[in-house]
C-alpha cells in the first residue's frame, strides 16, 4: 500500500489484513517505530472525531504530530493545497492526512507527492478510514461479512461515507442496500434502493448518515420532525429491527433528525464504539503505509505482523 485514498480498489485480503492489524493494536500497547517520524494533519474542512483519532493514533505509534489550521495558514494568502502539502513534505513529514471539501483532490495530491497520503474525507468522494472503522465495528459484532445485509440510510448523494462503505462491504461479501429521500439518491452507485421500513426489518446493520447541509447549496429542507418520521430511525422503527441488528452512524449525529435522540445510546447503538475503533483503524493504516513504504524500520511486533500479512 502506497497511499490510502479509496476503498474501491482494495482487495478483500487487504481489507481483512487491516482489520486484523487493528485488532492486534487493540490488544497490544506498543510503540513500533524506533525512528523519529512526523505526521501532518491537513484539515481544510471541520472535523472532531477524525482529527482527534488520527492524533491519538499517531501518538500511540510514536509519531510527532504536525498540526495545521487552514484559517491561520498561508492558505489565507492564496497558497494552493499542493504547495501546502509540498511544504510539509519538504520540512520532513513522513505522511500526510488530508481532509478537503473538493471531490477527488486527495487522490490527485497522492499522485503528485512521494510520501504517503491518507484521505480523511474529500467532499462527496470517499472517507476510507471511516469505512475501515465501520468494518471493524461490524466484524466485532458478527465475525464475518459474507451474507450480512447492510442498509445505508440517509443523504446518500452527498455522503463520502456511503460511497466508501458500499464498495468495501460489497468486496467483503455483504449485501448493500441504500435508503434515501428520492432527491438524495445517487444513480452512480449500483446498489438497490429500499424504503426505511423495509431496511429496519431485513437488515443486520442499519447505518444512518447525517444530512450534509454544507453540500446542499441552498436546497429547501423539510422540518426535522417530518424528516425523522418519513426517512429516519424512529423509536417505532427500532422496535421492528431484527433481534441482533445494530445501529451505526459516523457522527456528528443530528439527534432527532436522522435518528431519535433516545436511540443514539440505546443497546443496539454502536455509535460510540465506532469512534473508539477509529483509533486502531487509523493506527493500522499509518503503520501499514510506513512499513510498506520502507519509511521506518519495524520492531518485533511489526516484523511478526509483516510475516503474518504475506
Ligand atoms: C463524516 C464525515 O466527515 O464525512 N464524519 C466523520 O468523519 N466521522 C460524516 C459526516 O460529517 O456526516
Amino acid at each position: 500500500m502506497k497511499h490510502f485514498v479509496s476503498m474501491k480498489n482494495l482487495s478483500e485480503h487487504e481489507i481483512l489484513q487491516l482489520i486484523k492489524l487493528s485488532e492486534e493494536f487493540r490488544q497490544n500497547e506498543i510503540h513500533p517505530f524506533d525512528k523519529q517520524l512526523f505526521a501532518a494533519n491537513l484539515f481544510f474542512e471541520p472535523s472532531t472525531r477524525t482529527k482527534v483519532s488520527f492524533t491519538v493514533a499517531q501518538r500511540k505509534l510514536g509519531l510527532e504530530v504536525l498540526d495545521f489550521s487552514s484559517d491561520i495558514s498561508s492558505v489565507t494568502k492564496g497558497e494552493s493545497i499542493y504547495d501546502t502539502a509540498r511544504t510539509f513534505e519538504s520540512v520532513g513529514a513522513s505522511l500526510l492526512v488530508v481532509r478537503h471539501p473538493e471531490d477527488n483532490i486527495v487522490q490527485q495530491l497522492s499522485e503528485e507527492l512521494s510520501i504517503p497520503v491518507i484521505n480523511a474525507g474529500d467532499g462527496k468522494g470517499e472517507h476510507p478510514t471511516q469505512s475501515l472503522l465501520d468494518l471493524i465495528t461490524i466484524h466485532q459484532e458478527y465475525q464475518k461479512f459474507n451474507g450480512l445485509k447492510v442498509a445505508i440510510v440517509g443523504d446518500i448523494k452527498h455522503s463520502r461515507v456511503a460511497r466508501s462503505n458500499a464498495y468495501a462491504l460489497t468486496t467483503l461479501g455483504a449485501k448493500v442496500f441504500l435508503s434515501s429521500k428520492p432527491d438524495w439518491q445517487d444513480e452512480t452507485l449500483p446498489f438497490p434502493y429500499i424504503e426505511i421500513d423495509e431496511a429496519v426489518e431485513q437488515c443486520d446493520v442499519v447505518m444512518l448518515l447525517r444530512i450534509q447541509h454544507e453540500r446542499h447549496q441552498g436546497q429547501a429542507m423539510m422540518t426535522s420532525e417530518d424528516y425523522l418520521q418519513r426517512y429516519g430511525l424512529t423509536i417505532e422503527r427500532e422496535k421492528r429491527m431484527k433481534q441482533n441488528a445494530i445501529i451505526m452512524h459516523p457522527a456528528p449525529v443530528n439527534r432527532g433528525v436522522e435518528i431519535d435522540d433516545s436511540l443514539v445510546e440505546c443497546d443496539r447503538s454502536r455509535i460510540f464504539k465506532q469512534m473508539t475503533n477509529g483509533v486502531t483503524a487509523r493506527m493500522a493504516v499509518m503503520y501499514r503505509l510506513i512499513q510498506d513504504g520502507g519509511i521506518a524500520h519495524a520492531n518485533d511486533f511489526s516484523q511478526r505482523n509483516a510475516v503474518n500479512s504475506r
